[in-house]
């Protein structure tokens, strides 16, 4: 096989809103605990947006804290992929990233993928470099984000959903490595599961039915509630997370002549929904705690589309050159693995 060219992350970025929601404010809203909090889903605190901030006013922080990261002007990105599921209108998040950053006509778009979107983002990123590559010759920078803002769409009168969630922003510039290479992406979806994780339609219910037509406002937009099935979620959550990363050794297998095993990968960074979907996926992989990041869930919730970015930062080049994973599991039900190694710097 060829020498292929090595395409990887060369800078990564976040954005956290400075407001904390702690299991004592919760306390005040519905009836639950911090004990039943910490036992059931490990979350401590989230961070919520404040009036003013945004889903592309954190897209857009996070964005400029990659370029800088990685030492690249904005303007030398060609395509923007944005995963979010709260950004609910036209046009696209990721344009509006791109006109925040000053870049002329490139390729913008978002990707809909539940907490999945930024794998997703991540492998049409990928793709599309090698494309490029192949029947060009040429490399390119692109940037792959990962947004939402899951207070939004919480129904906070719902005990059993809206302590899950918080809000935040990751992206990464991917482009040309000489270390930290993607090796395989992988992704699917199952819309079978559509009824047991969904936002609810505001215009479902006649007009003048104002009692039943129930969102709630922030930044004067209208925003309709997140419904969820959490038990049932739990479980498929766990069960695809651990054949995505499976499907993604096999993917890479595939593609190369110098076969890896799962039990190869020597660090997971999944999608934070839950302390105990978390270590469920390490258990199920034969991975010991410390080889799986867990830091996001107990301090940030939730945060959808941003998890596996956000945490991205925090683990940048802790283990040079070691074969990761992240994996991701959301609405849809959409989910999908990267396998990559850790860059040196
Ligand atoms: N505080 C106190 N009690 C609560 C509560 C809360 N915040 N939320 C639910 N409960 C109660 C329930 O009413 C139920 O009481 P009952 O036995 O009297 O009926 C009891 O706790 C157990 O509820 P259950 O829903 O079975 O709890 P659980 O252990 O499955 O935990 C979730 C609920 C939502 C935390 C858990 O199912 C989960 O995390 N699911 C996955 C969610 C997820 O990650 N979604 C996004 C995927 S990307």
């Amino acid at each position: 096989m060829p020498e292929r060219i090595k395409i990887g992350y060369l800078g990564v970025g976040r954005y956290l809103p400075s407001n904390v929601l702690t299991n004592a404010h919760l306390e005040k809203m519905v009836d639950t605990s911090d004990e039943w909090i910490v036992q059931r889903t490990g979350i401590r605190t989230r961070r919520i947006m404040s009036p003013g901030e945004s889903v592309v006013s954190m897209a857009t922080a996070a964005a400029r804290a990659a370029l800088e990261h990685a030492g690249i002007e904005a303007s030398r990105i060609s395509c923007i992929r944005a995963g979010v599921n709260t950004h609910l209108r036209f046009p696209s998040l990721a344009a509006l990233v791109q006109e925040e950053l000053g870049i002329p006509a490139i390729s913008a778009s978002d990707i809909s993928a539940g907490c999945s979107g930024f794998i997703f983002s991540v492998e049409e990123i990928y793709n599309r470099m090698f494309t490029d590559w192949i029947l060009t010759g040429q490399t390119s920078y692109g940037l792959a984000i990962g947004v939402d803002g899951l207070s939004l769409v919480a129904d906070y009168s719902d005990r059993s959903t809206c302590v899950l969630f918080g809000d935040g922003a990751g992206a990464a510039v991917v482009g040309p490595v000489e270390s930290g290479e993607i090796l395989a992406t992988y992704t699917r979806s199952e819309g079978r599961y559509a009824d047991l994780l969904y936002l609810d339609e505001i215009l479902s219910v006649p007009l003048e039915d104002t009692e039943a037509m129930r969102f709630k406002l922030h930044n004067g937009i209208p925003y309709p509630f997140l419904r969820m099935a959490g038990p049932k979620v739990f479980v498929v959550a766990v069960r695809s997370m651990i054949s995505d990363i499976k499907a993604v050794i096999d993917r890479y297998n595939q593609l190369s002549d110098s076969p890896l095993n799962v039990s190869d990968i020597e660090y997971v960074i999944p999608h934070q929904a839950n302390l105990r979907i978390v270590t469920a996926v390490g258990e199920g992989l034969n991975l010991t705690p410390d080889q799986v990041y867990s830091d996001g869930i107990v301090n940030y919730g939730n945060t959808s589309a941003a998890s596996i970015p956000i945490a991205y930062v925090e683990q940048w080049a802790r283990r040079p050159g070691a074969l990761e994973a992240d994996v991701a599991f959301g609405a849809g039900f959409a989910s999908g693995a990267i396998l990559r190694r850790a860059p040196n710097r």
